[in-house]
């Protein structure tokens, strides 16, 4: 009888019946991959009987995913280009569970069907410049899950013209409001936070270059970033004796919501992929894959860190 091939499909149907979880597929694919390749002469029988305990094997180690047994909550989603929305996938990927927050009415129509396709329950209203709210969120949590293992902190906000006009006409309550939804709201919702995270947990934030290199038209938001910075610093030496850490991931520019708010936002995306050392644009999944790492026990020594995603565009010089 010739040699037959494992069929991938059969074998996927048949791995995923016996163990429910998607992080098999990839196993799957590579194990069909590589038995199909080298074991080419190997009657159906035994490829498939490899091919499943090598997949077994490699699954053990992946079922209990990173993220396992831990819960946590993102502010931030807005749509399904929102960096926030690319480090929930990771999460999910790796078995943590998931609570949402939407800033408004219409945004909610958006998050809950995206939360709701990652099986989370939790999704929640939250203006992160309303004190009570953020107070209702974390106590909600608190009544549904008891604790927490890890916050994500994704969210912006200036005013249009502010991140047009020259710097130096930035009205007061512009300055006033980029500063509070863009920094001092990490604060408030670490405050927050405290009471119900876990001894070993994590909290992340999203900054940008802008915050101490001058970017063309970044402006006030690059101000906030700064100072979002130096709260993640502060956060991370307080928090620190609890065992809790603060890190921040400065993402390289990626087409989103806020970042249409940011003037020759295409000029900075062109740049951004002629200069960097990567030679490409950084994407949603890279920045989930960071902050995954960021969020993880993998990241159990790291805290206060600004950790860039940026293809190593910040060490170019020209
Ligand atoms: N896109 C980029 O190029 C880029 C690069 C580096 C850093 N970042 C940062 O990443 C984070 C996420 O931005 P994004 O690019 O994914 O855009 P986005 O528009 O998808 O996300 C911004 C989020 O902030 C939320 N938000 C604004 N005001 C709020 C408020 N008062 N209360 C609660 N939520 C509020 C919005 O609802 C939205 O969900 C931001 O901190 C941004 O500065 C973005």
């Amino acid at each position: 009888m010739p040699p037959q091939k494992v069929r991938p499909a059969a074998l996927q149907r048949f791995l995923l019946s016996k163990q429910d979880c998607p992080l098999l597929l990839d196993h799957v694919i590579a194990a069909i991959r590589l038995y199909n390749r080298q074991s080419a002469c190997l009657p159906r029988g035994v490829l498939l009987k490899r091919t499943i305990l090598y997949t077994e094997v490699q699954g053990d180690r992946r079922i209990m995913g990173l993220m396992t047994g831990k819960r946590g909550i993102i502010f931030g989603v807005a749509n399904d280009k929102s960096i926030a929305w690319g480090v929930a996938q990771q999460l999910h990927a790796e078995g943590a569970e998931l609570a949402f927050t939407f800033l408004n009415g219409p945004l909610e129509k958006r998050v809950r069907p995206l939360a709701e396709s990652l099986g989370s329950k939790i999704v929640l209203p939250c203006d992160v410049q309303q004190e009570e709210q953020l107070v209702a969120v974390f106590s909600e949590l608190e009544k549904q899950w008891g604790k927490i293992d890890f916050v994500v902190h994704a969210v912006a906000f200036a005013n249009r013209e502010d991140l047009k006009n020259p710097f130096s006409q930035t009205s007061r309550e512009g300055f006033q409001l980029a500063l509070d939804v863009s920094a001092y709201s990490l604060v408030a919702v670490t405050r927050c936070a405290m009471p119900v995270l876990n001894e070993g947990g994590s909290i992340i934030t999203m900054t940008y270059l802008g915050s101490v290199r001058t970017v063309p038209a970044y402006n006030v938001m690059g101000v906030a970033k700064a100072a979002l910075e130096s709260c993640v610093r502060y956060l991370a030496a307080e928090l620190g004796e609890k065992g809790i850490r603060v890190n921040a991931v400065s993402a390289g520019p990626i087409k989103t919501l806020a970042a249409s708010g940011i003037a020759d936002f295409k000029e900075k995306l062109r740049i951004a992929e002629e200069r960097s050392p990567l030679c490409r644009l950084v994407t949603q999944k890279d920045i989930g894959k960071a902050s995954l790492y960021l969020l993880s026990d993998l990241a159990s020594g790291v805290t206060g860190e600004v950790h860039y995603v940026d293809g190593g565009f910040n060490i170019a010089a020209g």
